[in-house]
């Protein structure tokens, strides 16, 4: 099966910055396929290139067997885009923002109004069709502007950090959404977060730091290739207690984020419990836990996703 993305050694050079080094990778009919970085990572700039938004450097983009340099018309009549930012016009009603798409998208008169009412339905906002935007919710304005994006019946929806601004609850009810429609309509999903949780939700991830992609496979597998068990404990003398760890665990993978230290293991097997039991430092706080996407992230750089980088 062909893919229905293929990017080949994209890059996007601004004046005096690399923002997408090189990147190669394909995305599968049907999938959830995620970018996961930190802000600044190139992540938005991937997705407008081949979104035909934004004109690569260099390389090759296919995206529904059309190429987005050469043939982005075509490839804009296939894709539906939900952007990072807010672009829906505040002071019409759902319903006229969505004809406007309607109309720009040249669906046919007469289907129209038919085709609004489907995508409304879709994400329960059949009631609200004639309300203006500017009296909707965070959460209600993403689910019209998700709406907007199935309106022309796309086979792949890019959507830049969906759920970005919006409150746990909101977020968690707007991926039920999506993950709906992944279900019913079989639509191929592009999405980018700096959310650990919703890219747990994608089929595969691709990790994305300082313009290039430093992991790419579904999540299980990602973190497995970490392996092992993670231990936090925070001690009456982090200082103290790391020293005794060096000592006793030879090539001990161990960090400190804030007044926790994080201990790698290839199990929190007897050793290590026994190794804890041990341990002259009393012990304030402990608990085991398998990696995280995070903990993935950190491996390969150094840093947790969203903490700054050291100057
Ligand atoms: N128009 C622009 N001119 C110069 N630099 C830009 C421009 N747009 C983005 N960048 C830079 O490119 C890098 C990647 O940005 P972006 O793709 O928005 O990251 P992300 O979406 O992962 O947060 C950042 O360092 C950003 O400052
Ligand atoms: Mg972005």
């Amino acid at each position: 099966m062909e893919p229905v993305i293929a990017v080949r050694n994209l890059t996007k050079t601004y004046k005096k910055l690399d923002a997408v080094k090189g990147i190669s990778f394909e995305v599968e009919e049907g999938e959830i396929f995620g970018f996961l970085g930190p802000n600044g990572a190139g992540k938005s700039t991937t997705i407008n290139m081949i979104c035909t938004m934004l004109q690569a450097t260099s390389g090759d983009i296919t995206i529904n067997g059309f190429d987005a340099n050469k043939q982005k018309n075509r490839v804009r009549e296939s894709i539906g885009i939900i952007f990072q930012e807010n672009t829906l016009d505040e002071k019409l009603t759902a319903n006229e923002n969505l004809m406007l798409h309607c109309r720009f998208y040249k669906v046919p008169k007469s289907k129209r109004q038919a085709r609004i009412t489907e995508v409304l339905e879709i994400v329960d906002l059949v009631e609200k069709r004639k309300d203006r935007v500017e009296t909707f919710s965070g959460g209600m304005k993403r689910r019209l502007e998700i709406a907007r994006g199935l309106l022309h019946y796309p086979k792949v929806l890019f959507l830049d950090e969906p759920t970005v601004g919006l409150d746990p609850q909101t977020r968690a009810h707007l991926w039920e959404y999506i993950l709906k429609l992944k279900e019913k309509e079989g639509i191929t999903m592009f999405l980018t977060t700096h959310y650990l949780d919703e890219a747990e939700i994608s089929d595969r991830v691709a990790i994305m730091d300082k313009g290039e992609i430093i992991a790419l496979d579904n999540p299980t597998a990602l973190k497995d290739q970490l392996g092992g068990d993670i231990i936090e404990l925070s001690t009456e003398d982090n200082e103290k207690a790391l020293e005794e760890i060096h000592e006793k665990i030879e090539g001990a993978e161990v960090s400190v984020k804030d007044d926790t230290i994080h201990l790698k293991v290839a199990s929190s097997d007897a050793f290590i419990s026994s190794f804890i039991k041990t341990l002259n430092i009393p012990i304030t706080k402990l608990n085991i836990r398998k990696p995280t996407l995070n903990d993935v992230f950190l491996a390969f750089t150094g840093r947790q996703i969203g903490e700054p980088e050291d100057e």
